[in-house]
């Protein structure tokens, strides 16, 4: 798959076929996705791979936080506010994708469900986790932001789906002792591992984007 093809038919898999992604495969994406840039190729990145009975115990342990309506501890937090044009492109996202699966993310209740969803993994048989230390500046986060990127495209590129969660940190503070990550790291991203199942529903939802006139001026 050349460069272009792999950026553009990438997008987000929230429904997985049960199979595992061999480990060899796993960590040829990983060595393909250590070629992201960083700053002063400080490569300021760390990574677990969570697979099998360990993966299912920390879903149900974030999911009885979550009954139990014990108050998240992200590391990021959650955007409370945003800007009026990403605002709208958010609430275009909610309503195509409320018009085309049903999934109305303006809703408590489904909330609540796609919460639940995102801490088991969307059912794919792996998760990773990304994190570094806390230390480090806003560059960092940046760089991260990179490494994240390339590893969902290497995925892609050899068949293997993956969806960004910020949902599945919820539980930083919790998720970091339940997998023996220093409480000096900071927990950046979840994703969602394992081959797509193309018959999933939520697999069939494509989104959109700006125009490019929206997002870039050409000075002279
Ligand atoms: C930093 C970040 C956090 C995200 N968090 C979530 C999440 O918690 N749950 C989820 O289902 N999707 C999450 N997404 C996926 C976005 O909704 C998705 O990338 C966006 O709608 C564009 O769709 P596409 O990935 O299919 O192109 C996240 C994406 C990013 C980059």
């Amino acid at each position: 798959m050349d460069a272009i093809t792999c950026i553009t038919t990438r997008k987000s898999i929230r429904g997985f076929k049960p199979d595992p992604v061999p480990p060899d495969l796993l960590r040829e994406i990983f060595a393909t996705t250590l070629r992201s840039p960083s700053y002063k190729n400080s490569q300021p990145w760390e990574a677990i791979v969570l697979s099998g009975a360990k993966k299912e115990a920390l879903t149900q342990r974030v999911i009885d936080l979550f009954d139990a309506g014990a108050a998240p501890t992200p590391d990021l937090a959650e955007p409370r506010a945003w800007p009026p044009a990403e605002e709208a492109r958010i609430k275009n996202l909610y309503k195509r994708r409320a018009e085309l699966t049903g999934i109305d993310l303006g809703n408590p209740e489904i909330i609540r469900k796609a919460k639940k969803a995102n801490f088991g993994f969307y059912g794919a048989p792996h998760a990773i986790y990304l994190f570094q230390d806390a230390s480090l500046s806003l560059w960092s986060l940046f760089d991260m932001g990179l490494f994240a990127q390339t590893l969902m495209l290497a995925a892609h590129a050899k068949g293997v789906g993956t969806v960004p969660q910020a949902f599945a940190t919820d539980y930083a503070r919790e998720i970091k002792e339940f997998l023996g990550i220093p409480a000096t790291k900071r927990l950046i991203l979840g994703l969602s591992v394992g081959y797509p199942d193309p018959e999933s529903p939520a697999n069939q939802f494509q989104t959109d984007r700006a125009e490019i006139d929206e997002i870039v001026r050409w000075v002279e």
